[in-house]
């Protein structure tokens, strides 16, 4: 591999470095499902190991010996002490979360081993990648007794590259996924949804030619409706070579040269029928080299704020929308297939939606590229949550990966339009410096979309009203504010919201990013009673009449579509560790603020202005 390929390669690889300085990540590869792939999904052996015997002896040394669980040696003889067997010790599905899969795994934390056999016949000349969707939240993956590195973060992609390490038959992949919570990590040891562990998305092999396309930005350049501006990264021997974007449906095909780093950048002009999310327009667009053709279904659409508005193609728009957890619709555990996104931002639809917060870590490809396909504008953000080590810089390096490799994931979804860096994070000097690192991380990452974060007020008592300030000093980074705020469930009582009046000193838009109160399905009684359904429609329609009062408002996103489970919630009989503040059940049962939402989104959709 010659001297420009590593130092790109390590330029690149050096944004997906995780915390533990092992650095085998590969660059990522994009949209993989394009490419040529070989699932290994199914049923894996597994181990579930508390006390990490399968990676340290009993002195906490690692071990490096056959008695370590990646080598999966079994005896050589029957005098061989060997104490442990993947065969035996029982299976998982891949993907999938190990918490849902048995009962004596639901709070399970720690380390769970994964092994899976497999045999590959690569072609002589090609490339050979192994790709994770997602592992929470720690993982150690090795192949055929020999490490290929580890990766921190348990919502972003990661490759490693075994071209070399491939044999034709008896190859043995081995993944160590551990979940334990530290304070030093994103998120960190405290979070308000369950901590779903394991390899919760697909596993994919993926062969590519020696120099392939590695990643591509094709978009609309920044606000403009009619000049795409974008880039290809090609990874391999032969950089410098001709790259050609064909849109055939529009007549184009444009071919550009690559530098010596592999890089070409282009703009041209086109003319293109505009993404919306009421004609989700995607075109097949090709990006291919002599080697690699890749193609992809893209949808061209501008965004941008002006003052206090949100310009969707120039036009101001009104995000009608709902946060959402990646919590599979009607079985428990975590979300990761098509079905899965489908079912969930159906329920959106339904409920009249245009855009979805989806909280508060990057949800799975599959949800991104649905919503392109439903017509479904994306919040989408980073599990900068609540009070993380701001001072920390393994910490902010290990936000940034994270940013980065959502934005390198998902930058060719029309339907994304804002990257959240953060959720109701503590103001402070460390937290803002934190803060500002991930904002301009993600406009030179991409200047196409805007950056916002969900953010906190402070109220002020005037006569008999009251001032809800919008005062965080982060919203002079931001380009869209987000607020959340609980009236009427954690502070007051619903109707308090009808004497709250909304400033900001920034001319900028609000997404309120969270209101709402808890309901169990089926619980009925007077509003003024908790946990009844009517309490929880009744504090919707208070709000609801709030947010029309808010001049600068121009998108909202209650919390939450469906109940979710959560550690932080112990009631029983109400609770039961599920946060019921959805609006859906965890059974998928459509409670009464359902409709309460629906009417009003219905409302905005017949052209009344929300305020
Ligand atoms: C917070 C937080 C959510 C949480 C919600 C709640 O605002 O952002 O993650 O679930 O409030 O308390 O229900």
């Amino acid at each position: 591999m010659n001297n420009s390929i590593r130092c790109l390669t390590l330029a690149v690889g050096a944004l997906l470095f995780s915390a533990r300085g092992t650095a085998q990540v590969a660059p990522l590869v994009a949209n993989i499902d394009a490419r040529q792939t070989t699932s290994l999904d199914g049923s894996w052996q597994v181990i579930v190991d508390p006390y990490d015997v399968g990676s340290v002896d009993y002195r906490t040394q690692p071990l490096k010996n056959n008695h370590a669980f990646y080598k999966n040696h079994k005896p050589d003889s029957e005098s061989e002490l060997v104490e442990y067997d993947f065969d035996t010790s029982g299976q998982l599905h891949v993907p999938g979360d190990w918490n849902t899969q048995r009962e004596s795994l639901l709070f399970y934390e720690g380390s769970v081993w994964y092994e899976r056999s497999f045999d590959y016949a690569k072609s002589p000349k090609n490339r050979l990648f192994l790709h994770f969707g997602a592992c929470n939240y720690l993982a150690a993956v090795y192949l055929n007794g020999e490490e290929l590195g580890e990766h921190e973060g348990g919502f972003t992609p990661f490759d490693f590259e075994i071209t070399d390490r491939i044999k034709p038959r008896g190859n043995f992949l081995v993944v160590r996924v551990n979940n334990t919570r530290r304070k030093d990590q994103v998120p960190t040891s405290n979070t308000d949804w369950w901590n779903y562990g394991g390899i919760t998305r697909p596993v994919t092999l993926l062969e590519v030619p020696e120099t392939f396309v590695q990643n591509y930005f094709v978009q609309l350049a920044k606000g403009s409706t009619a000049e795409i501006a974008g880039w290809v990264q090609l990874n391999g021997p032969k950089l410098q070579q001709n790259v050609t974007i064909r849109i055939p449906e529009a007549g184009i095909s444009k071919t550009f040269a690559t530098n010596s780093l592999g890089r070409a950048e282009f703009t041209f002009t086109a003319g293109l029928t505009l993404w919306t999310p009421e004609n989700p327009k995607l075109y097949s667009v090709e990006i291919a080299t002599e080697a690699d053709p890749v193609t992809d279904r893209i949808g061209f659409r501008s965004i941008e704020v002006r003052g206090t508005d949100i310009l969707l193609n120039g036009k101001s728009i009104f995000l009608r929308g709902i946060s959402m957890h990646e919590e599979a619709p009607t079985r428990a555990g975590r979300a990761w297939s098509e079905d899965d996104a489908r079912t969930l931002l159906g329920w959106a639809k339904q409920l009249g939606c245009n855009f979805v917060r989806l909280a508060h870590y990057p949800h799975s490809e599959a949800t991104l590229r649905m919503a392109d396909q439903m017509g479904l504008l994306v919040w989408a953000e980073v599990p900068v949550y609540w009070t993380i080590q701001w001072e920390n810089p393994e910490t902010l390096r290990n936000a940034e990966n994270q940013l980065s490799a959502m934005i390198a994931r998902d930058q060719n979804r029309a339907a994304l339009i804002i990257y959240s860096v953060g959720n109701e994070t503590p103001i402070s000097d460390a937290r803002n410096l934190f803060l500002r690192h991930l904002i301009q991380d993600a406009h030179s990452a991409d200047p196409t979309r805007l950056v916002s974060a969900a953010l906190q007020s402070t109220e002020e008592a005037k006569g008999n009203r009251t001032i809800v300030h919008l005062n965080d000093p982060i919203g002079s980074d931001l380009d869209v504010l987000g607020n959340n705020e609980y009236i009427g469930w954690y502070s007051g009582r619903p109707a308090d919201a009808d004497s709250m009046d909304w400033t900001s000193p920034y001319d900028k838009p609000l997404i309120m990013s969270e209101f709402g109160g808890d309901a169990l399905y089926g619980y009925h009684g007077s509003a003024s009673a908790r946990w009844t359904e009517e309490y929880q429609a009744d504090l919707f329609e208070h709000q609801i009449s709030m947010l029309r009062r808010i001049p600068f408002l121009r998108g909202m996103t209650p919390w939450v579509l469906k109940d979710f489970r959560s550690p932080r919630r112990t009631l029983p009989r109400f609770e039961d560790y599920f946060n019921r503040k959805g609006v859906v059940s965890d059974h998928g049962e459509r409670k009464q603020a359902f409709f309460t939402l629906e009417k009003f989104y219905q409302e905005l959709q017949s052209g009344e202005p929300p305020k």
